[in-house]
């Protein structure tokens, strides 16, 4: 038996695009991300372009990364690029401070990055170094790889062997400047921004750069309040947010083998997304009524406890049909905000937290996170449509949860989708969508689910989770039903 939900769908009421900007990912020089998960060198046995992995760039393809953040993280915070450039073999050798003490040889560098995105076909977001850097460094920087006329930084570029200039329109100016970033206050973040932001120049003559102040830890709304104060809007294009669905940091909790609490808590942290983006944003309203300024949440995802055995300092967590779950749920709050929400950045791309892909050696897997952004990519760029829902709840002890969550879009096509998580983890839930102001003659989908909560893909099994067709949709006149299962994710085509 299912339980009873019903939702409106308004087709004839289209809202904002959601941003493609809001698919983004993050690869930080951390544990085996960037060495190993994306790079392993040109002369590596592991099939590569330029360093790349061959097997990572097409599935990262098929993806559709509409941006990919870098360096960092804490580490951009300490890194000084001009130590990524020039000849491999003369770069310093130095320590990641933040991420298992392990050696950085810097053989991965801007050139390296920049022209990684290339192929990936996805635009870069750098992460500038405030806290142990200088404005000259930040500023060297953004005249290093976007200007195309003759300078000191551009002559280097040259000679370092690249003539064009990339262009790189989207810059962070540091990371969690509340904590790894420098521990600065709000009230000093704001004045060191404005510094940094003037003269971060726009050299690309392409509409101008778009600067992003670091944002809120989590639910710190003073920060948003003082640098929306502060900062004027003319000099801010996104404001940065970070939040993790943990259930407490000290004490998070296996990755696969986790209880049916574990998973709620989690899923109560995921959740959490949606009045934490509401209440910041009621606060950047109050300075920025007109939305000028986007919300940038450029770190979220589950985090959990390392694997067994790996490197503490190295992140690497394998991904289940619970991380499915917090995909799926918070896609669908970030289209649902996406009036203010127009860029954000799952953590991390390939190997570390919540990640999209694993590998070991020359193997690669795709997760259960995978194939929810391959399922939802249908919403990038998609005008926004307004789908009400009221959802029973998924109820744990003594605290409760929405069960089912939705969002609808339509597509420059003209071809309508719905994606629906149900989080409950015994329950399966029929939904029931009344459309208004359109009609609609076949419906057909595409479902994630999985026998357990805990199962994930393994390199001996990589494709024990994957899509398959939906049959659990159908339409009758205006009324479209969906039965899900427990803790399944679904998105509907309607034509
Ligand atoms: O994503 C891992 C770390 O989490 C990042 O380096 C940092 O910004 C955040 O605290």
């Amino acid at each position: 038996t299912h339980a009873q939900n019903t939702a409106t769908l308004q087709a004839d009421k289209p809202q904002q695009v959601i941003s493609k900007h809001i698919y983004g990912h993050f690869a930080e020089h951390l544990g085996r991300c960037i060495y190993g998960g994306m790079y392993v060198g040109d002369t590596s046995r592991v099939p590569n372009t330029a360093g790349v992995r061959n097997d990572v760039i097409a599935a990262l393809k098929k993806l559709q990364i509409p941006n990919l953040r870098w360096p960092g993280g804490c580490f951009a915070d300490t890194y000084h690029w001009k130590d990524g450039i020039g000849p491999k073999a003369q770069r310093p050798k130095i320590v990641n401070v933040w991420w298992g003490g392990v050696t950085e040889d810097n053989s991965f560098g801007t050139h390296d990055f920049l022209n990684m995105c290339e192929l990936l076909g996805t635009e870069p977001y750098l992460a500038g170094n405030v806290g142990s850097g200088t404005v000259q460094e930040l500023a060297d920087w953004v005249q290093y790889v976007n200007f195309g006329g003759e300078s000191p930084m551009s002559k280097l570029r040259v000679e370092n062997g690249r003539k064009e200039p990339w262009k790189v329109k989207f810059w962070g100016v540091g990371n969690e400047a509340w904590g790894c970033g420098g521990n600065f206050t709000p009230e000093y973040y704001s004045d060191t921004y404005r510094k940094y932001a003037t003269f971060m120049s726009d050299w690309t003559n392409t509409g101008g750069l778009f600067r992003i102040a670091s944002g809120s830890n989590s639910a710190d709304y003073n920060w948003t309040e003082v640098l929306m104060k502060n900062i004027p809007n003319n000099m801010l294009s996104g404001l940065a947010l970070h939040h993790y669905s943990v259930i407490k940091w000290d004490k998070k909790g296996p990755s696969t083998t986790f209880t049916e609490e574990q998973y709620f808590q989690t899923m109560k942290s995921a959740l959490f997304m949606d009045s934490l983006i509401t209440k910041h944003v009621r606060i950047m309203d109050k300075y920025d009524p007109k939305k000028n300024v986007a919300l940038v949440v450029d770190e979220w995802g589950g985090w959990y406890d390392v694997e067994p055995g790996t490197n503490p300092g190295f992140l690497f967590q394998q991904n289940t049909m619970r991380d499915a779950m917090i995909a799926g749920a918070t896609l669908n709050i970030f289209h649902n905000h996406s009036d203010r929400v127009r860029m954000a950045n799952l953590a991390q791309v390939v190997n570390v937290l919540q990640s999209v892909i694993l590998t070991e050696g020359d193997k690669m897997l795709l997760t259960p996170t995978y194939h929810v952004l391959d399922m939802y990519k249908v919403h990038q760029d998609a005008t926004l449509l307004p789908l009400n829902i009221k959802t029973n709840n998924y109820t744990f002890g003594n605290e409760s949860l929405p069960a089912v969550s939705a969002s609808a879009s339509k597509d420059k096509a003209g071809v309508t989708h719905v994606s629906l998580t149900n989080v409950h983890a015994t329950q399966a839930q029929e939904v029931t969508i009344n459309i208004e102001g359109g009609q609609y003659k076949t419906v057909t989908g595409t479902v994630l689910s999985s026998a357990k909560l805990q199962d994930y893909n393994t390199f001996a099994q990589p494709n024990k989770i994957q899509p398959a067709a939906f049959k659990g949709a159908s339409l009758k006149g205006n009324t479209l039903t969906v039965k899900m299962q427990p803790f399944s994710v679904v998105v509907l085509e309607l034509k």
